[in-house]
């Protein structure tokens, strides 16, 4: 039986750092599945360069320039979607930061920032998006994690504890929100998008990629469909898990 809380073609969705990388993979990956598409992001001028494709494969796109780490701003955006398209069926939260810093060398204010943008922005878009879910009596979240959550992550510490967080949260507002809404974290490993680039050079990247059982590392699209997955009839039955997309390069117990 295919449950309610699956993602149909009349559908709204909300993707978070929708301007590049993982999450403009996954706005584009969507774009063809869902009517409403709400992209944010503090990037203004890639975000609409997403929308603008987006539109090109037939979604009805809204963006805003919104910084999840600032409670103020989501609430001001979800009133906005409210007043133009009603309750959203889901939500895709994958905005983050990581500013490489080793423990040590890190501050207070570095560790805060990390926190709340890959962690309590998390929060702050769900507990303010669910209640039009239940209202609704359907949804999904997707949370975007990474395998960082299960290592130690040297220069990273703040992050991966951040991607912990995400994985936990993840299990127990699945418990909150069931059985109306279903909840998953979807984990990348190394992936090809600034985000890493940033810290690496093309040597560190063809290194790790020695590491990865498949031999390459992961594109936005290999990410966006298990999020596509995640949201749509096929997981009708899966909710509070997480799931690697890293090429095999960590395996869980
Ligand atoms: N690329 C990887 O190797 C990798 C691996 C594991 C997990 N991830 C996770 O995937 C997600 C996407 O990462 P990416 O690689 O596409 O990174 P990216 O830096 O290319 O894109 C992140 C996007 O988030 C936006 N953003 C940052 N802070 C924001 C805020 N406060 N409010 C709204 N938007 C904000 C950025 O402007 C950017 O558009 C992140 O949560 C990241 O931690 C990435």
């Amino acid at each position: 039986m295919v449950s309610r809380s699956s993602l149909l073609s009349t559908d709204a969705v909300v993707v978070t750092g929708a301007a590049q990388g993982l999450g403009r993979g996954i706005a584009l990956h969507l774009a063809g599945r869902c009517a409403g598409l709400i992209l944010w992001d503090v990037l203004a001028s890639p975000l609409e360069k997403t929308a603008e494709d987006c539109r090109a494969r037939g979604a009805r796109v809204l963006t805003r320039v919104v910084d999840i780490g600032e409670e103020k701003q989501i609430h001001t955006a979800v009133e906005a979607i409210s007043a133009e398209l009603g309750d959203v069926f889901g939500l895709v939260n994958n905005a983050g930061i990581f500013p490489r810093i080793s423990v040590l060398n890190s501050t207070t204010e570095l560790w805060e920032k990390v926190l709340r943008v890959n962690l309590l922005g998390y929060y702050l878009t769900a507990r303010m998006l669910a209640p039009g879910m239940l209202r609704a009596g359907r949804g999904a979240i997707v949370n975007v994690g990474s395998t960082a959550a299960f290592r130690g992550h040297p220069q990273g510490a703040h992050y991966a504890a951040s991607k912990a967080g995400v994985v936990s949260f993840t299990k127990t507002l699945a418990l909150e929100l069931a059985p109306t809404v279903r909840v998953n974290c979807v984990n990348p490993g190394l992936s090809d998008t600034a985000q890493p680039r940033i810290a690496m050079s093309e040597d560190d990247i063809c290194e790790a990629i020695q590491n990865i059982p498949m031999g390459r590392i992961g594109q936005p699209d290999d990410v966006a469909r298990v999020v596509g997955f995640f949201l749509g009839p096929d997981a009708s039955f899966i909710t509070g898990q997480s799931i690697g997309v890293n090429g095999g390069a960590w395996m869980m117990p």
